[in-house]
């Protein structure tokens, strides 16, 4: 895939497909609008007066030159209103041309967006177009036996003044930075647990890493008793995988400090262990490891653009499977600070490896720590599939992860973390239990982990609504949607901007 910035020629440019921006109350056109039109003998003068175009945010219509431009195809795309478009609604828009683009097999695509660069700058307009349409482009491979053909992208253009070259440029390898690490994370989650086995996938977090030249450790089982990761061990008793704990440094600064924690579910299949799921839609829980992925996927973008900024990742990485050797409810399981835990539900068993993601996270000199985690069904019922939930110790810490979702367009919602809640995991016979019955599951999954956070600051991402797609929408198709991953990109590069500021 190649993607180009260019001044001029968007008529000549050997492109399949010439998307142009229409906003909903044109009724003029001007500027590249006219040029399009004007070489067309006045066509979408004629669309936009009877109202075939009417702008409407998304609207497409593709219209065919007849040999009139060296572009076979004219797309307008409608955005709305021209003062209130937003970053997200022409990433969607974006996305959902380079759809019907790909519906007619139009491959070679041009975005002359000069006119939507009224609402936004752009820089944000070409980040938002490129991320929109490799978000779009994107497909899980499969594993037919015969290779599926896949019409994809390739090559993307950008047409923009030339006052607004340099910007352009920056936007759009920020888009496409962005969509690499939020596909990666997508992929991962859309391997089955076969495939990507904890051993599999440690390799895969060690290749990313390395590729950034990043410092990776992979913590086997024997390391794992050694600092009695008892949480992660209890867990992975029902599996023939060994587990792994990966932790990847990212140094950005001369000095290891100020350092920024992700810590991110692996659970490569979660059958629920002993407490047993339910068979129908069991197959989905090969995306437990939707945090783990969005860490990758994060450390990805970080790893490209290199922000002045100290991160460790910590990835505990298992199945949780039933057998004769598994955890059972009523054991007691101790965590590496320590703590102790009373099982009362094996299925409960991610906040028990984050536990110890934590606690070695900390080890590692993490001063903040986001966590990430398909965690609990109950993040489904109280935010449904659009909105992450989120839980935290530190109100300007969850104000800086809230600024980077609302600027990587992605949609969080912060849930009480009163005290009362915390009476709901005590135990009688240990320090916690791993489960806080029926009542604000979310709430009570998030405040476990947070217990071993203990003082540092932190926030916990559930993103079990929002990892997984159950149908195709126009930024994702069905299956692992890369959920949180541009919030951590820009959490990384935020913080670092206010480094350099202090
Ligand atoms: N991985 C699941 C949570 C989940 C559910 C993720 C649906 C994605 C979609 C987690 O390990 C789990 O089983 N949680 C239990 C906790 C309960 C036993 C306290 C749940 O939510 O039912
Ligand atoms: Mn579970
Ligand atoms: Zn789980």
């Amino acid at each position: 895939m190649n993607i180009n910035v260019l001044t001029e020629g968007c008529l000549t440019e050997n492109a399949d497909c010439l998307i142009v921006g229409v906003f909903n109350n044109t009724r003029t056109v001007q500027g590249a609008l006219a040029e399009v039109d004007g070489a067309m003998g006045g066509a979408i003068k004629a669309l936009l007066a009877n109202g075939e175009i009417s702008g409407e945010h998304k609207e497409t219509q593709l219209i065919h030159t007849l040999g009139k431009t060296a572009v076979g195809r004219v797309m307008t795309l409608g955005l709305g209103d021209a003062q209130e478009l937003t970053f997200e609604e022409l990433r969607e828009a974006s996305a959902r041309a380079i759809k019907e683009a790909l519906k007619s097999k139009l491959t070679k695509v041009a975005f002359e967006l000069s006119e939507a660069w009224t609402s936004l700058d752009a820089k944000e307009a070409a980040h938002a177009v490129v991320e929109g349409a490799l978000l779009a482009d994107y497909r899980f491979a499969g594993y037919h036996q015969r290779v599926e053909e896949k019409v994809s992208l390739e090559s993307l253009t950008l047409f923009c003044t030339a006052e607004h070259l340099e910007e352009t440029k920056d936007g759009a390898h920020l888009g496409e930075v962005f969509s690499r690490g939020t596909n990666l994370a997508r992929d991962l989650v859309n391997m089955p647990g076969n495939y990507l086995t904890p051993t599999v996938f440690a390799e895969k977090a060690k290749e990313v890493a390395e590729r950034h030249g990043m410092q990776v450790e992979i913590l086997e089982k024997h390391d794992m008793e050694k600092y009695g990761m008892g949480g992660l061990l209890g867990v992975n008793r029902g599996s023939v995988e060994p587990p792994k704990m990966v932790t990847i440094k990212y140094q950005g600064t001369d000095t290891w400090e100020n350092v920024l924690g992700f810590v991110g579910k692996g659970i490569t299949f979660d059958s629920g262990g002993i407490s047993l799921k339910p068979g129908a839609g069991m197959d989905e829980m090969k995306g437990d490891m939707g945090g783990a992925a969005a860490v990758i996927g994060a450390l990805e973008i970080i790893g490209t653009l290199k922000p002045a900024v100290n991160i460790v990742a910590v990835i505990p990485m298992t199945d949780n499977m039933p057998s004769g050797s598994a955890f059972k409810p009523g054991d007691v399981l101790t965590a590496m600070n320590g703590k102790t835990i009373e099982i009362l539900n094996t299925d409960a068993e991610g906040r028990l490896i984050l536990a110890d993601g934590v606690c070695y996270a900390k080890k590692q000199g993490a001063d903040f720590i986001v966590d990430l985690a398909t965690l609990t069904g109950a993040a489904l019922v109280a935010l449904g599939t659009c909105t992450t939930a989120a839980i935290t110790n530190d109100e300007d810490f969850m104000e800086d992860v809230m600024i980077s979702a609302a600027e990587a367009g992605e949609l969080l919602w912060r849930l009480p973390a009163y005290k009362p809640y915390k009476e709901q995991i005590k135990s009688k016979i240990a320090d916690l239990k791993n489960t806080g019955g029926r009542h604000a599951g979310t709430i009570t999954a998030g405040l476990f982990v947070g217990e071993f956070a203990g003082d540092t600051p932190w926030v916990h991402l559930d993103i079990a609504g929002t990892s997984w797609a159950d149908k195709a929408g126009d930024l994702s198709p069905q299956g692992g949607t890369g959920a949180m991953v541009r919030t951590l990109g820009t959490l990384a590069l935020l913080r670092s901007v206010n480094q350099n500021e202090e």
